[in-house]
């Protein structure tokens, strides 16, 4: 067995010592030490299946997942010195390895290279973090749910353009965002289905003349096959930019929560109160209490969009197969799955710690002539086309604001005034609570179907 040398496994090829930048702009360890776990697993499939090949001897195989094992005790209890000079996580494991168990170590490499080690790894982790992401956004569909179940019947105005349009239940508008985060839990779904091809054993890029067996390290390390092309498969970073993607649509939707509850905040608006644990004060204003929380999911929701665009822009100039800029893509996805997992958890916290201001929504749902629409259906109901009746309604509402009355303050003769067919039931209409009952078309604001959806989604969401 050949001794190992003390500089750079390549330092045969490279005679020069590298330079001081390039050796600080290659290095990845700050950021890339934190797929180890992952890292020695896939080596020790790997090292499972060269020696079940008979590629290596099974006395080396022994000594390597044993060195593996400790090495994973050292970085575990923090006993492991993490060294800049050998770039990555995988040479410091590999340089590691070397000190434990001597030249058994250079076994390992056969068969695999850096290129398709570093996206077996990279995946594992992605799995593994997704399906935290999907059990955080779970815990926030629960959230939504319970705040939905003790707040069923309150009304509140719903907007389109931030002008009242019609009135809702805020119960209905919570699961609106139910709709969103479940697209999202979907959405995680198919992408844990799609990154579930193994890579490793493509090496460089042209696979290997070496007999391994792709099958069974997919199989050990939980995949449901290795991928097809050796090329494509050290080349293919469509699975990182998937990822930044659903965690950007993810966090757009929390920002739109975080816009909405800060709106619904103001003093202008004031719909709700928010729990003091959620808010801040300010170190010249005695008076004020800050939404900062809401504010910083939808201001970090910035950085996550930047590291998709970031990921797509590296890659739209690289032809196949690997190339070093490919590396900057665990700093990209580390610091999106640390904010997405904190802005969901936090967005848990404030649907927890907000709370309704139900005679101010109930006010403010009758303001902005909302029961125009109901008036409009009940012309349609006694025969009238939608365009007379939104005619007739609009000259009902001209009339009310001219009187400087909400719609549910005229009374019969005035409406006669604009329309004369219509009968003493007509005053039902523009009652709000009447309003939101009759939405029971699928999917519609009224109670009854609120309460058959929450339903729904506890059976769901369990
Ligand atoms: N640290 C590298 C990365 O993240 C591993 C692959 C290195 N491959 C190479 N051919 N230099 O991309």
């Amino acid at each position: 067995m050949a001794k190992e040398k003390k500089n750079s496994v390549w330092g045969t090829r490279v005679k020069k010592p590298t330079s001081k930048l390039l050796q600080s702009i290659n290095s990845s360890i700050d950021v890339d030490k934190r797929l180890y776990n992952e890292d020695i697993e896939a080596s020790i499939a790997h090292c499972e299946m060269l020696s079940k090949q008979k590629i290596i001897n099974p006395i080396s195989a022994k000594k390597i997942i044993t060195g593996l094992k400790k090495i994973k005790i050292e970085i575990k209890n923090k006993k492991f010195e993490f060294k800049r000079e050998h770039e990555d996580i995988h040479l410091n494991i590999e340089k590691r390895l070397y000190e434990i168990i001597g030249a058994h170590a250079g076994y390992l490499h056969a068969a695999r290279s850096r290129n398709d080690q570093v996206i077996t790894d990279f995946k594992l982790w992605l799995k593994k973090s997704s399906n935290i992401l999907d059990k955080n956004l779970t815990l926030l569909i629960k959230s939504f749910l319970n705040k939905a179940k003790k707040n069923i019947k309150i009304i509140m105005p719903g907007f389109t353009h931030l002008k009242n349009a019609q009135p809702v239940l805020f119960s209905h508008y919570l699961l609106a965002y139910v709709e969103m985060f479940k697209r999202d839990k979907i959405k995680i779904k198919n992408f844990l289905n799609n990154i579930d091809e193994n890579p490793l054993g493509s090496a460089a890029l042209a696979g290997t003349s070496l007999n391994i067996d792709r099958h069974y390290t997919a199989k050990k390390l939980g995949f449901k096959k290795p991928t097809d092309n050796s090329i494509d498969s050290v080349a293919d970073r469509d699975f990182v930019i998937e990822f930044l993607f659903i965690s950007s649509l993810c966090s757009m939707h929390l920002s739109r929560l975080a816009e909405e509850i800060i709106i619904w905040n103001s003093d202008l608006v004031n719909l709700i109160t928010i729990d003091d644990n959620l808010l801040t004060g300010s170190s010249i204003m005695p008076q004020k209490k800050n939404p900062d929380s809401a504010e910083l999911i939808r201001g970090k929701t910035g950085q996550v969009f930047g590291n998709l665009v970031s990921m797509l822009t590296t890659m739209k100039g690289l032809p196949l197969a690997y190339f070093k800029d490919m590396q900057e893509d665990k700093a990209s996805v580390f610091e999106t799955y640390d904010t997405v997992l904190l802005n969901i958890q936090l967005a848990t916290e404030l649907v927890n710690g907000i709370n309704p201001n139900k005679d101010k929504m109930f006010k403010a749902a009758k303001l902005g002539f909302t029961t125009a629409t109901d008036f409009a259906d009940y012309l349609v109901k006694r025969g009238f086309s939608f365009r007379d009746a939104h005619k007739k309604s609009a000259e009902l509402v001209n009339l009310a604001e001219k009187n400087n009355q909400t719609l549910d303050e005229l009374n019969l003769s005035t409406i006669k005034n604009i329309e004369k067919s219509v009968d003493k039931d007509v005053l039902n209409i523009f009652n709000i609570s009447n309003s939101v009952q009759s939405k029971k078309s699928y999917g519609g604001t009224s109670a009854f179907n609120v309460i058959k959806m929450i339903n729904k989604y506890q059976k769901e969401f369990k």
